[in-house]
């Protein structure tokens, strides 16, 4: 396996994949985002793997992605916003990787994702108190991450350039 990818972690709508490709551009590195891996070796959508098979698979899918990832040469590597809900993800991402976590208040997050119906989880969440209350229950796990950037009033090359800077240190 090897080290030192850079991880982008955080809640729905922090910009995670949108940054991550702004940034593995500027570093001329692999962008691998772990939901659309997930896609690509399912051959279906995150809606539908929800749908049919539930939560739980997902999950497992998502830590298999992980290892996945983390075995491809450095790059940056967006998770999904529930990947470090399990420990054992949590734990390999810091061993193989710098994490950033993107963090946001739940106001801004829950204005970028609102009306996105990519996102099954958007369907139990569906008000912005029950959103900003999964939010709150994950941040402790977010934190675990290396570094934190606030992002609520950045543009996505500033959280890029910013990044770099962290990662250069
Ligand atoms: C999830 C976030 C999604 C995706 C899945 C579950 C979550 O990724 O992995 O819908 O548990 O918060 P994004 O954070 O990229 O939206």
């Amino acid at each position: 396996m090897s080290k030192d990818h850079i991880i982008l972690t955080g809640f729905m709508g922090s910009g995670k994949t949108s940054v991550g490709q702004l940034l593995a551009h500027k570093l001329n590195l692999p962008f691998v985002d772990l939901d659309h891996l997930i896609e690509q070796d399912e051959g279906r959508s995150i809606r539908e793997i929800f749908q049919t098979q539930g939560e739980e698979t997902f999950r497992k899918l998502e830590s298999k992605a992980i290892h996945k990832a983390l075995a491809e040469p450095r790059s940056v590597i967006a998770t999904g916003g529930g990947a470090l809900m399990i420990e054992e993800n949590t734990r390999l991402l810091k061993q193989r990787g710098q994490m950033v976590y993107l963090q946001a208040e739940p106001e801004t997050l829950w204005e970028r994702v609102q009306w996105n119906d990519d996102r099954p989880l958007l369907e139990k969440h569906s008000t912005l108190e029950a959103f900003s209350s999964l939010l709150q229950s994950r941040i402790p796990n977010y934190k675990q991450s290396h570094f934190i950037i606030d992002v609520d009033h950045l543009t996505l090359e500033e959280v890029a350039l910013c990044i770099m800077e962290l990662v250069a240190e």
